[in-house]
């Protein structure tokens, strides 16, 4: 696995490959890599001959008392776990390749409907920043399909919107939610949780479990769904910023006729703020 930090190195090594006729997928992450992005590197081996994969923490998807700082950032460890998933190019940026000049100064990318709902409406600014990053890094990459996870439900949804709108010639795949064997979905923030937390922190899979089945039941009454799981997570000792079920293609509220659905939830445990989702076939 080659290893560059520049982007005319980057550029440079997938255009060889393009000159070979190889196609490339792209696996954008913030590391301290778990299974579930290993899952997305697995994905991506079978969509395309090369895979690229990204670590770069971006200051300008967190807000100011958000955990940029405290994020965890393990390079050695991920670089290991990337070269033993076969991965060919890590693409791993300083701040200042990403960001020349002030990121507050530059030009930025909005998805207007989807960002100020949901955990944008509890995240101002955090779409924006992602949404401006991932612009620049499919840019960058210029790869043939890239690669996000479903556990970031409201992102992949905002990023299929973004690459539509802006005529991208990439193919976005989703790839399902990696759980830990109690139904915690994996995830960096983990990290912040005791194990007491964890078990606790299962609960939120559980609920979305459970809500799904009243929506297979025929219970049609979402702002009691949404209510009633909202207050149970409260009980148990979760502070939910919002407990949702959506349309699953453009997560507007569903109407009577809808049968795609998704449940939704956003909530902090302790030091973590966890999300999770899960897709209903009604
Ligand atoms: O999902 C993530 O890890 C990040 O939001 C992403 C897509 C790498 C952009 O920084």
């Amino acid at each position: 696995m080659q290893t560059v930090a520049f982007i005319p190195d980057l550029r440079r090594t997938i255009r060889a490959w393009r000159d070979q006729g190889s196609s490339v997928a792209f696996v954008p992450t913030m590391g301290n890599l778990h299974a579930g992005h290993i899952r997305l590197v697995e994905e991506a081996k079978r969509q395309a001959e090369r895979v690229v994969v990204s670590i770069f923490v971006n200051p300008t998807q967190f807000g100011p008392s958000e955990d940029f700082a405290a994020y965890p950032r393990t390079p050695a460890q991920d670089a290991g776990k990337l070269q033993a998933a076969g991965v060919d190019l890590l693409f791993l940026p300083g701040t200042s390749e990403l960001y020349p000049s002030d990121p507050a100064a530059m030009t930025f990318v909005e998805v207007p409907g989807l960002f100020d709902d949901l955990c944008g409406r509890f995240r101002p600014g955090h779409f924006r920043g992602v949404a401006t990053v991932v612009l620049k890094l499919l840019n960058q990459v210029q790869p043939d399909v890239a690669l996000f996870g479903e556990k970031d439900y409201q992102q992949l949804i905002i990023i299929r919107r973004l690459v539509a709108d802006l005529d991208l010639p990439v193919r976005i795949h989703g790839v399902p939610t990696v759980r830990e064997p109690n139904g915690l979905a994996m995830s960096s923030r983990n990290g912040y949780l005791t194990p007491e937390e964890k078990n606790r922190a299962a609960l939120l899979y559980a609920h979305l479990v459970e809500a799904a089945a009243d929506l297979r039941r025929g219970e049609r009454d979402l702002a009691r769904i949404e209510r009633e799981r909202s207050a149970q997570l409260v009980a148990l000792g979760l502070r939910p910023d919002y407990f949702a079920i959506r349309r699953q293609d453009d997560l507007s509220p569903p109407g009577p006729a809808d049968a795609r659905l998704v449940i939704l939830v956003a909530a902090w445990l302790g030091a973590a703020r966890l999300i999770d989702n899960v897709q209903v076939f009604l």
